[in-house]
């Protein structure tokens, strides 16, 4: 039996694509396309038709929803989490408080190793629980679309742990779940002062089991000085290829060392942070399929500079946004703040900052045929808005709750 859902009276229906662009940029950015008055037909999982409330034909539906005063768009796309973790480190966040930098707390044993020995303790069922939680949270904040990433494993077993939770989610639930392996996130205690023996058990042991489970869809490595060198990003971008494991990564979060030349040589799908960056990484992008990516919530939460996000745009390029919900510099998941922070740090419009967080995030995923916009045939994934009084009112009042209603796959979440 097919099910039929019809939102109607929607005030401003946003993201209308006729055909849907993989991705937007530069100048392009600009534009937002809207139906006033609409509505729209969700059939089970798909957007099935949509269009001005004049042409409303005679539809019987299941379920009508009486869309006055609100806005609809596409869920949001977020292309980089780390979602799935153990516990958290709130101790950190009040040592920052007290003055240790992250590099500082880093170097003294806490960051990202600090969330490995947590997590390598903490048994696949419990870390399951744990994440549950969050991705219930972000569904909710109107996330219909995500990556999650390993990266507090840094062992063979916790590792794949990470992936096979992360990937778990995605059975569970109606949400697309694309999956990064992120061995290369810290070097572990073990291996201190071994960097080469540790890239060796990414290369030769981690990598062959991940892509032999076929547990995830991308390879991402941090690419910053005290983790990983130019050098080894090339080295596991090579490595990766054999398994045909796509890479986004980590770059250019503290310093510029030449990680998003090596990243666009790669053919990486998106470079992500790029709160540093230099005219040569801007070059590098120009003419390339990869997508930057800028992560507002951690420059707030670490107080960082943010991606320069309005430079990359006037340059031509596209930007996605997306959230890094992560235990240590980004311990929120919501798109509707990042949005907003776009807009009130780094000078995006709101146009701007809805097309990147939808078909610019979805592009970083590979589902820009099927996510981040309003088009016939793409999942039903919307966001329903309480009233509001226009699209700019989302990152204008950036710390309420402004959605209603969220269905992801055609389910109310
Ligand atoms: O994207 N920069 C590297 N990795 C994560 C944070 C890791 C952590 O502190 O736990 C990030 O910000
Ligand atoms: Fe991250």
């Amino acid at each position: 039996m097919i099910k039929l859902i019809l939102l109607k009276n929607i005030k401003e229906l946003l993201q209308v694509r006729d055909t849907a662009p993989k991705k937007l940029s530069g100048a392009a950015m600009k534009a937002l396309p809207t139906i006033k008055n609409a509505w729209l037909l969700m059939e089970d999982d798909r957007i099935v038709d949509f269009g001005s409330m004049d042409n409303l034909k005679e539809i019987v539906a299941a379920e009508t929803i009486d869309c006055t005063g609100k806005t609809v768009l596409p869920a949001w796309c977020d292309s980089h989490t780390h979602l799935v973790y153990a516990g958290n480190r709130e101790q950190e966040f009040v040592d920052r408080i007290n003055g240790l930098s992250y590099q500082e707390i880093a170097e003294k044993g806490g960051g990202i190793v600090n969330s490995a020995k947590k997590l390598q303790n903490t048994s696949e069922a419990e870390l399951y629980a744990q994440s549950v939680v969050r991705l219930e949270e972000v569904m909710k904040l109107g996330t219909g679309a995500i990556e999650i990433k390993s990266g507090y494993g840094l062992t063979t077993e916790a590792e794949l742990k990470m992936l096979r939770v992360a990937k778990k989610l995605g059975d569970n639930y109606p949400i697309a779940i694309k999956t990064t392996f992120l061995g290369a996130h810290a070097v572990p205690t073990e291996f201190k002062g071994n960097k080469d023996g540790y890239m060796d058990l990414i290369c030769n042991e981690m990598l062959p089991k991940v892509a032999a489970e076929k547990l995830a869809d991308y390879v991402d490595i941090f690419c910053e000085e005290g983790y990983f060198s130019v050098a080894d990003t090339d080295r596991l971008l090579s490595e990766a290829k054999k398994y045909k494991l796509i890479p986004k990564i980590h770059v250019n979060q503290f310093n510029a060392i030449g990680g998003i030349a090596m990243g666009v040589q790669h053919n990486a799908l998106s470079v992500d942070h790029l709160e540093v960056l230099t005219a040569e990484d801007i070059k590098a992008l120009q003419g390339s399929h990869t997508m930057p990516v800028a992560l507002p919530s951690c420059s707030y939460f670490l107080s960082i500079p943010y991606t320069p996000g309005r430079d990359l745009i006037d340059s031509g390029l596209p930007l996605a946004l997306a959230t890094d919900y992560n235990p240590g510099s980004t311990p929120s998941g919501n798109m509707n703040f990042v949005v907003a922070t776009a807009c009130i740090k780094m000078k995006l419009t709101p146009e701007e900052a809805i097309n990147a967080a939808t078909i610019n995030g979805a592009y970083a995923m590979g589902l820009s045929d099927t996510h981040g916009s309003i088009t016939k045939g793409k999942k039903a994934n919307v966001i329903i808005t309480k009233k509001i009084p226009s699209y700019g009112y989302l990152p204008y009042a950036f710390g309420s709750n402004l959605i209603e209603a969220v269905f992801i796959n055609g389910q109310k979440v």
